[in-house]
């Protein structure tokens, strides 16, 4: 059976390391694995992406651009994948938009909830993978980082937003979450995701 899994966090938290990592795992299990991002995962949502993380913008065009990237990447490879028994690893889902454009932008929760119901009112990730990290940690993580995009150049104000964002999020549907405490070593939080992949 297919499976829909994305994996979110703030930038920093390390979500991308342990995706690759996550997906590798399930293909040597022998999981017909795709692996995809947002925004983008498509010709147009790429174009979009490279706009999104480097134009500056109104809030409401900037959540209006994820949802249209989205509903491309639903259209054109999320939903062919499932249908054809493959499992779906996303880079990030709808869930951030809430995280940040709703927790770290302010914007209203309602008018990012009826985007969703329009863009996807029959699919919500089978599992999300929330990695949950300190700001100051994150932060530190970042500063390796030679280039940062406009999210990752926001203050840590914003990003305790985004954070709270998220717990919101899984607040309102705990159940479709697995919450990984991800300041611990990449090691413990490997044998965490082990733990999910047998599960799954
Ligand atoms: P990210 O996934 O962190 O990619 P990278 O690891 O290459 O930096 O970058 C995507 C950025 O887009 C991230 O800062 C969060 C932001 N974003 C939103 O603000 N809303 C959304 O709906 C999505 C999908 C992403």
């Amino acid at each position: 059976m297919s499976k829909f899994i994305t994996f979110e966090g703030v930038d920093g938290a390390g979500k991308s390391t342990h995706l690759a990592w996550f997906a590798d795992t399930l293909r040597q299990r022998g999981v017909d694995v795709v692996v995809t991002r947002e925004p983008g995962g498509t010709p147009l949502g790429e174009q979009l992406r490279e706009m999104l993380l480097n134009q500056a913008m109104s809030i409401g065009t900037e959540a209006m651009l994820m949802f249209a990237a989205r509903m491309e990447h639903i259209e054109q490879v999320i939903k062919p994948a499932l249908r054809s028994g493959k499992w779906v690893i996303s880079d990030r889902f709808s869930d951030a938009s809430f995280a940040y454009q709703g927790g770290g932008r302010n914007m209203d929760w309602n008018r990012l909830k009826q985007l969703e119901l329009w863009v996807h009112p029959d699919l919500q990730p089978d599992l999300t993978l929330f990695f949950d990290v300190p700001v100051e940690v994150a932060r530190q993580r970042l500063a390796n980082n030679v280039s940062l995009d406009r999210f990752e150049q926001e203050q840590s104000d914003f990003f305790e937003r985004v954070r709270a964002g998220y717990h919101r999020r899984v607040q309102e549907n705990p159940q479709r979450y697995a919450v990984i405490d991800a300041a611990r070593t990449l090691e413990q939080v490997k044998q965490q995701l082990e733990k999910i992949i047998v599960s799954l």
